[in-house]
């Protein structure tokens, strides 16, 4: 069923006999949220929502738009009384797709520097979503559970490793945030998302943290990025 998560109509249609849900909030503005979780309510399925790791728990001021907005929208969630399974995910390996086209043109990517994070493969935050989505109730822990990749990669690691499964020498140039600003305009992105993105880049700390959870949760490792790069290289041909 397709329909947009601030139509509650459509929402409503999509959750009858439905009992178990795995919430993707990706608006920078969690106020048509709360008519989102009034009809989740009335349905009362399983909620499994998927977060951030960038998520600091002793701070209520969070580092950017995006992570405030997960902080707000698990916050939320609980008020409104849906107990969710909170899945925190690191950087999702699948945000290196945004590099394809300059991958098809050339051997540098430029864009935003990003603080190390250990990358993490979407395929994992699926099967982790499955796992708890189907788990029986008596082994359900709500979390959050803090999934994350093997490794902590930089921009320019990932882009190496990208090089290695095209078989070329490639680079990452790191462009000062005003530059990146203006080229993500105009590739039409909307300012808002470009402004969140730009803070992010900007005001991310630095993280050292790899978790086991995705094998406590799957019973089989995280992947590295390496693995995903070597599965998605024909998108970067
Ligand atoms: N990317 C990361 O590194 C990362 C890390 C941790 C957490 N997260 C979180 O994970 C979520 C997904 O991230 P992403 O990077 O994959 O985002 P994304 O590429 O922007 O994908 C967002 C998805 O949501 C759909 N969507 C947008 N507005 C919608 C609406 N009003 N109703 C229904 N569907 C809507 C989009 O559909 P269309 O394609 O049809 O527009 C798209 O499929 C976000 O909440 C993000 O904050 C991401």
């Amino acid at each position: 069923m397709v329909g947009d998560l601030t139509d509650p109509t459509a929402v409503r249609a999509a959750l009858v006999n439905v009992d178990a849900v795995f919430l993707v909030w990706p608006l920078l503005d969690a106020t048509p949220a709360h008519a989102l979780a009034e009809e989740i309510v009335q349905a009362a399925p399983r909620v499994v929502y998927l977060s951030s790791t960038a998520v600091d728990d002793h701070n209520p001021d969070q580092s950017d738009p995006i992570v405030q907005i997960h902080a707000d929208m698990e916050a939320l969630l609980q008020k409104a009384g849906l107990r969710p399974v909170v899945l925190r995910s690191d950087t999702l390996a699948s945000n290196a797709r945004g590099w394809a086209a300059q991958l098809r043109a050339g051997d540098v990517v430029a864009g935003p520097d990003f603080p190390r994070t250990a990358v993490v493969d979407e395929r994992d935050v699926a099967a982790v979503a499955a796992a708890v989505l189907l788990a029986p109730h008596t082994h359900l822990d709500h979390g959050p559970y803090l999934l994350t990749g093997p490794e902590l990669l930089s921009r320019a690691d990932q882009v190496a490793r990208l090089g290695s499964a095209l078989g070329r020498r490639l680079r990452f140039d790191a462009v000062p945030a005003e530059l990146a600003r203006a080229h993500m305009l105009a590739d039409g992105r909307p300012k808002a998302l470009v402004e969140a993105l730009i803070s992010a880049s900007l005001h991310r700390p630095e993280s050292n943290l790899i978790t086991d959870h995705v094998e406590r949760l799957t019973g089989r490792p995280a992947g590295t990025f390496a693995r995903w790069a070597a599965d998605h290289a024909a998108e970067f041909r």
